[in-house]
C-alpha cells in the first residue's frame, strides 16, 4: 500500500493547496486501517471536498468512487483526479446530501464521509435516508470534527469569542447515542481518532484563510475540547 507522507514535497503543495480541514488525506488513511476494502468495491465519499480522501482511497485501492459534493464543482474535482490519473474510476458529482438521493438501493459498499457530515447529518434523519443505499454488510464510516465532552451550553470562556452555535461539534457519547437510533445498522465503533492533532496541525500550516483563522482558535483550545470523532458502522 501507498504510505501517505505529508513532509513529500508533491503530497505536500498539493495538500496545502487542497485542504478543507483536518487533513482528511491522514484521516483517510487512519480510517482505512479499520476498514476492511477489497478490490472493485463501490464507494462513495460524501462532502469530499476536493477529493483527498477520494484519491487517497484511488490511489491506493483498484475501487469505484463516487466522489459527491455540494460546495466545490465536480469539474474542478475532475481536473484533479485527471491529475492524479484516477479518472477513470472516480465520478465527480454535485449533490446536496439534505436533498433527494440520486442513488439506486444497495448500491454503495462503503460511505464514507470526512470532516463533512457534521454539516449536514445531525438529526436521526440522515442517517434513515443513507443507510439504504448501503449493501446489507457493507460500512458507513464518518468522521468529524467534534469535542472530548460535549460542553451542554457550559462554553468555555477562552472558547466563547471563537464560538458559533452551527459549529455542531459533539461528543463520541454524542454521536453514538444519535447512530443508535438507526435500527438499519450496528455500530463497529465510535473513538477518538489518533491522528486528531497532527492532522488539526497540518491545516493549521495552510496558506487558506480559514485555516489562518482557526491558528488563535487553536491555541486557545490549547488541545484540551477538540477532538475528531470517528464513527463507523454496519449496514444490516
Ligand atoms: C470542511 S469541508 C471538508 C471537505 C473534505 N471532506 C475534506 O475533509 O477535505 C466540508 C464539505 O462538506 C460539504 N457539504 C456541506 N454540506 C453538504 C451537503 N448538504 N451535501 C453534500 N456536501 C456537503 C461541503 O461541500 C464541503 O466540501
Amino acid at each position: 500500500m501507498m504510505s501517505y507522507n505529508f513532509t513529500d514535497h508533491y503530497d505536500k503543495t498539493f495538500l496545502l493547496k487542497n485542504m478543507m480541514g483536518p487533513n482528511a488525506m491522514r484521516i483517510a488513511e487512519e480510517l482505512d486501517a479499520s476498514l476492511n476494502i477489497c478490490p472493485d468495491m463501490r464507494l462513495l465519499d460524501l462532502g469530499c471536498g476536493c477529493g483527498l480522501s477520494t484519491i487517497y482511497y484511488a490511489e491506493n485501492y483498484p475501487v469505484d468512487i463516487i466522489a459527491a459534493d455540494l460546495w466545490i464543482s465536480p469539474t474542478d474535482n475532475y481536473r484533479r483526479f485527471v491529475e492524479r490519473g484516477i479518472d477513470k474510476r472516480v465520478t465527480p458529482i454535485h449533490i446536496d446530501a439534505t436533498e433527494s438521493l440520486p442513488f439506486a438501493e444497495r448500491y454503495f459498499d462503503l460511505l464514507i464521509s470526512i470532516d463533512a457530515y457534521h454539516y449536514f447529518g445531525c438529526d436521526e434523519m440522515m442517517l434513515k435516508k443513507l443507510t439504504p443505499h448501503i449493501k446489507s454488510g457493507g460500512k458507513i464510516a464518518v468522521v468529524v470534527p467534534g469535542l472530548k465532552k460535549d460542553f451542554n451550553d457550559d462554553i468555555p470562556d477562552e472558547l466563547k469569542p471563537f464560538w458559533q452555535e452551527n459549529m455542531n461539534l459533539f461528543s463520541c457519547d454524542w454521536w453514538q447515542t444519535l447512530w443508535q437510533k438507526e435500527a438499519g445498522i450496528k455500530i463497529d465503533c465510535c473513538r477518538e481518532m489518533d491522528c486528531c492533532e497532527a492532522a488539526w496541525a497540518d491545516w493549521l500550516a495552510c496558506p487558506n484563510p480559514y485555516a489562518q483563522n482557526d491558528i488563535k482558535m487553536m491555541a486557545a483550545e490549547g488541545g484540551n475540547y477538540f477532538n475528531l470523532v470517528m464513527i463507523i458502522a454496519t449496514a444490516l
